[in-house]
């Protein structure tokens, strides 16, 4: 943990605008979405500044990563992360329970709290809504419950996130409105695909029309200066300057992985006589699609037939349809060199899936998971083309 730059406020002033919003920033009451792309440190945030910040004010926060498990439902891995808070709220002497007191302004007792329902039944037919279960943690908390989900746009690529992203809707609007509620309900999202999160809060007939959707902020001059500094500190050299440094950082897309990659190489493979300065950006500009190189191996590995698939959802605008058709399987003949039959596609549809690289979207849709891995394919793609014409 000691190599993570820390932001401690941004995540305050974060925290501060959900938990005592201003005139202005009312509507983050409706939901908070963080879009950003892969490995810019989202969830780092979330975890090391954030959470730690919210919990300072005393908010009771539940964190569920919908990309821990993309195999298990959206709303199976929620109500999993759900009953496992109220678990511990309800175990007299837990972790949490102890951490809460420290920081809650209320005294809850040396008993836990007590649920007026099943906890095992939370999520199953019969079973309280999530509603009724998180109104009764507002009200016995007499706090904030601030529920983050990260990867949310997970959630509706299935009929059953969908049903989720609603009940947490409606639960959002059995809590807050109550003149008198001991505390709100607060939702906040991440995504790493900008136009899927922002959907989400776009489109009307999403659960969560008219929330805020912010652009995740990325890292910048300060963490680069930061790492320049422990480098220095560790007796590491010839370093490039600050200025070069934060250009090659943007080059790599803000990714701290990616940065550390290549100052490595700057410092164990700078051939002598060579400039940091003059070197750095060459090595970042080499480096910027390995992130995505690890995902299009994983398509290669998959066989021609996957590649072909993953080519037709890559050239779509994240709508690819009729996967599936017979005009589809010619398509992929062509490009593979031999005869698909249509049987065959739905096996590898479904390994693309369950490899991460490629989403449904709604019914027969798909689209490719990080738009980073289809920008960096459609660059060399048009370079292939280019070199075919
Ligand atoms: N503030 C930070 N300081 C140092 N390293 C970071 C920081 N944020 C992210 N990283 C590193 O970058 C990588 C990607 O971060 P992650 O939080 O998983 O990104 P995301 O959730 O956006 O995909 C991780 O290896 C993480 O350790
Ligand atoms: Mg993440």
């Amino acid at each position: 943990m000691a190599n993570i730059y820390l932001r401690p406020q941004l995540a305050a002033d974060m925290a501060r605008q959900l938990l005592q919003p201003g005139v202005l920033d009312t509507g983050l009451r409706s939901g908070l979405f963080l879009s950003g792309l892969r490995r810019t440190g989202k969830t780092t945030f979330l975890l090391n500044d954030l959470i730690p910040a919210l919990e300072q004010s005393g908010a009771l926060v539940i964190y569920v990563d919908l990309w821990s498990d993309t195999q298990t439902s959206p709303a199976t891995l929620v109500h999993a992360a759900i009953k496992k808070t109220l678990a511990e709220l309800a175990s007299p002497g837990s972790t949490l329970l102890d951490k809460f007191k420290r920081f809650g302004a209320v005294d809850l007792g040396a008993f836990g709290f007590k649920f007026g329902f099943k906890l095992d039944a939370l999520g199953s037919e019969g079973g309280p809504t999530l509603a009724q279960a998180l109104r009764e943690v507002v009200d016995q908390a007499r706090t904030d419950v601030v529920l983050i989900i990260d990867e949310v746009q997970q959630a509706i690529t299935s009929e059953e996130g969908n049903q989720l992203l609603l009940a947490l809707k409606s639960a959002r609007d059995a809590i807050n409105p109550r003149p008198d509620t001991p505390g709100h309900f607060l939702f906040i999202g991440t995504g790493s695909h900008r136009a899927l999160v922002s959907e989400l809060t776009a489109r009307r007939n999403q659960a969560f029309a008219g929330a805020t959707s912010i652009e995740y902020p990325v890292l910048g001059e300060d963490y680069v200066s930061h790492l320049l500094d422990r480098l220095k500190q560790e007796g590491l050299g010839p370093l490039p300057s600050l200025a070069v440094a934060v250009q090659a950082f943007r080059t790599l897309g803000n990714r701290p992985e990616e940065m550390l990659k290549a100052l490595r190489q700057l410092l164990f493979a700078l051939p002598a006589g060579l400039v940091a300065d003059a070197h750095l950006p060459t090595i970042a500009n080499t480096l910027r699609s390995t992130a995505a190189d690890i995902e299009l191996l994983k398509v290669e590995q998959l066989g021609p037939l996957a590649s072909a698939i993953f080519e037709k959802i890559a050239l779509s605008n994240g709508d690819a349809r009729g996967l599936f058709s017979a005009e589809a399987a010619t398509d992929y003949s062509v490009a593979i060199g031999h005869d698909v039959k249509v049987e065959e596609v739905q096996p590898l549809v479904n390994e693309l899936l369950a490899a991460n690289l490629v989403m449904r979207r709604g019914h027969g849709l798909y689209g490719i998971t990080d738009p980073f891995v289809q920008e960096i394919w459609r660059e060399r793609h048009s370079l292939q083309q280019k070199l075919r014409d």
